[in-house]
């Protein structure tokens, strides 16, 4: 391979479409992360992490071709095997439990919080690599599986302050679809996803367009798939459809749902019959959470179930409801909303610094000690003005300040300021410690 130009500075900008998390975007990045995950453990999920890199034929015919063919980032490693960039983690978990098939105690609740790549056009909502919260419950084959998965999507809303009034969660069925597409559209295999990624794309389409591509994929049965998606109710919708047993089952299931998510006063929940949902492997129920602010038109959350994904193991199958939840759409809402915490956490609880380079040891032997008793301590080493170093303490938002002197250093009698209010209290050195931790209230 060449070497690039020597003379050519190097661009200090990301790769397209990726982020630099600087610690102030990181803070809030971790914000999100801990409540994703407080609340996962609080519905009892375990977590578990595996590697970015996976052999490319997991992702081949099993989940969705508009991912695999047009967004996935794939090589040819030094092996000549071909290896993609994970671009969602359920193929990985249903890999990871399927290893464990025999040995696992069932169900399984598991959450994780993987970066994923997929090479989209970068746009709000949207971006090459995301951060996103995988919730799966393994195991249950009842509709108490979607009930628990939703609940805890709703409650990951709620716990960030996100009002009911302000978003909606849209669910469907699988089955349903299906029943359209195969038995009353007379589509099969490869027609059959045409028209279900067809219906998928229906939102992002101009309405002309849409309805050409149904005309040209299903001839004059187009009147009765579109009669459908554009029934403005759930009643409406059942009416245009046959009293078969195996929509009945169906309804009787999103009924089900419905009232098992009301009783926990989960309301706003709406059936959407246009949700289709991707994945080639979701068998069920799916659902997807969206902000109703037109500023985020991309869904939070999407999920459903999937309970024949481990047949490519050639394991078992195990039914399988999950989620998942991206960490770009989310910031957009909490920014919309003004949610996001106005006291991130700080570097630092103390800022401690000496007059003079001789007592560098004296502050360093102190900084230990303090660190070790569980206070967040930085040094200062400069021998600066102390006007300037409070001004430092200041900008990094540091609440207290300490500055050691001849006084200090030989008595042992050390003054703390309270940087908000200006007190100042003088402590023995090892008061210090239990003094901040009780004023931080840790
Ligand atoms: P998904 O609908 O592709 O589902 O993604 C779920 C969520 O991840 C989206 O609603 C969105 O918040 C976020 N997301 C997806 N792609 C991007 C992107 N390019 N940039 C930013 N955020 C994005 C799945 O991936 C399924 N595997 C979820 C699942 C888990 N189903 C069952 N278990």
């Amino acid at each position: 391979m060449m070497s690039s130009d020597p003379k050519k500075k190097l661009s200090t900008e990301s790769y397209k479409g990726v982020r630099d998390f600087y610690p102030a975007d990181c803070a809030i990045e971790q914000y999100i992360f801990g409540v994703w995950k407080e609340t996962c453990k609080k519905f009892g999920y375990e977590e578990y992490m595996a590697s970015i890199l996976e052999p490319a034929d997991l992702y081949r015919g099993k989940t969705s071709d508009e991912i695999v063919n047009e967004q996935t980032y794939t090589f040819t490693d030094r092996g000549e095997r071909e290896v993609t960039l994970r671009p969602e983690m359920t193929p990985t978990v249903a890999r990871l439990i399927a290893g464990k098939r025999k040995t696992l105690y069932f169900p399984v609740r598991w959450f994780s919080i993987p970066n994923l790549f997929r090479y989209e056009r970068p746009q709000r909502g949207r971006l090459r690599e995301h951060f996103q919260l995988n919730a799966d419950i393994f195991g249950l084959p009842g509709v108490e599986a979607e009930t628990e998965i939703i609940s805890l999507a709703y409650e990951i809303m709620r716990v960030f302050g996100v009002t009911d009034a302000n978003f909606e969660i849209r669910i469907n069925s699988r089955k349903v679809m299906n029943y359209i597409i195969g038995t009353l559209l007379g589509k099969s295999g490869d027609d059959a996803r045409k028209v279900a990624q067809l219906i998928d794309r229906r939102s992002k389409m101009e309405k002309e367009v849409f309805e050409k591509s149904v005309n040209e994929l299903l001839g004059e049965k187009d009147a009765l798939l579109l009669t459908l998606l554009n029934s403005k109710n759930f009643e409406e919708f059942v009416s245009h459809l046959p009293e078969e047993k195996e929509l009945s089952d169906s309804f009787a299931e999103l009924k089900t749902l419905l009232e098992a998510l009301n009783a926990l006063g989960i309301v706003n929940v709406v059936f959407d019959q246009t949700l289709m949902r991707g994945f080639d492997y979701y068998t069920g129920i799916v659902f997807e959470v969206f902000d109703k602010n037109p500023a985020n038109p991309r869904a939070l959350f999407g999920g459903g179930r999937y309970d024949d994904l481990l047949d490519m193991f050639g394991v078992e199958k195990v039914p399988t409801v999950g989620f998942g939840m991206g960490d770009v759409t989310i910031r957009d809402v909490l920014e919309t909303y003004d949610l996001l915490p106005k006291n991130l956490p700080t570097s630092a609880d103390l800022y401690l610094s000496a007059m003079n380079k001789e007592w560098t040891g004296y502050v360093n032997d102190l900084a230990q000690n303090l660190r070790r008793s569980g206070v967040r301590v930085i040094v200062d080493y400069s021998e600066g003005k102390v006007g300037t170093k409070v001004k430092n303490a200041d900008r990094a938002k540091i609440p207290f300040f300490v500055l050691i002197g001849e006084v200090e250093k030989t008595s042992g009698q050390i003054k703390v300021k309270n940087l908000a209010t200006g007190k100042e209290t003088v402590l023995a050195e090892d008061k210090i410690a239990e003094f901040l931790k009780q004023a931080l209230g840790n």
